[in-house]
């Protein structure tokens, strides 16, 4: 039996997506990218929203079977309403994945997590073979933290203890991320809060400094991975 809803049906992306016309140019790359009976890891955010569309028009038109595995409940959403398949990391192991980025630097080390998933994003990536990451240029910056925070998702019990070690490594400010259409702070998908920490400084050792830091589940850099750009 079929549900006779239409929330899924009806949902498009909850804001306005920025500089659409580059997204879609880099989303076709994605799309161009997908071969038949592909597992793919589908990361987060307004350019990966763009690249599914994208990906739904050609698994439609060529007839592909391709498995897709997202890393939020809105990507998830939107691969149930453009009809692509899902699976899991327990019953798939994915052959790529693709993700954006709020900062890229130069030496590829990346901000992510103006989304709040950026845990399951760094598993996705950490599982696959291959990671593209695609950005347009306003993207790139010479030093990271120069634009965006670094989300650091956190234990809620673990809330003050985190934000004292975070300014212990150097964090100038340490922000609580609080909801919009909720009361309160942000909720992750792990039923996690989000500390937004700004930085001057970070040093090669900093992402692995943060996840030591007891009752943190995950950051938003993304340091040393093995990945590709793809831009407009
Ligand atoms: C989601 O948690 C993020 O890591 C996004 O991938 C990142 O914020 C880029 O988002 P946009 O593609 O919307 O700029």
């Amino acid at each position: 039996m079929n549900w006779n809803n239409t929330i899924i049906d009806n949902l498009q992306w909850s804001d306005t997506i920025s500089n659409l016309e580059r997204k879609e140019h880099v989303a076709q790359k994605i799309a161009a990218r997908m071969k038949d009976n592909e597992v793919i890891g589908v990361g987060s955010g307004s350019t990966v929203y763009v690249a599914v569309c994208a990906m739904a028009k050609r698994i439609k038109e060529e007839n592909l079977h391709v498995e897709v595995i997202p890393a939020s409940l809105e990507l998830s959403m939107t691969c149930q309403q453009l009809g692509l398949t899902q699976t899991t990391l327990w019953c798939r192991k994915p052959d790529w994945c693709f993700d954006g980025a709020d900062e890229v630097d130069p030496n590829r080390s990346l901000i992510k997590g103006r989304g709040g998933a950026m845990f399951k994003e760094k598993l996705l990536m950490s599982c696959s073979r291959e990671s593209y990451i695609i950005v347009d240029e306003s993207k790139f910056v010479d030093r990271l933290g120069s634009k965006f925070p670094v989300p650091v998702e956190v234990f809620p019990g673990a809330l003050l203890y985190a934000e004292e070690q975070l300014k212990q490594l150097g964090a100038r400010e340490v922000i609580l991320r609080m909801a919009k259409g909720k009361d309160g702070p942000i909720l992750t998908e792990n039923g996690n809060f989000i500390l937004d920490a700004w930085f001057d400084h970070i040093g090669l050792d900093m992402e692995k400094n943060i996840k030591s830091i007891t009752g943190v589940i995950e950051s938003g850099l993304f340091m040393g991975f093995d990945i590709e750009i793809l831009t407009v």
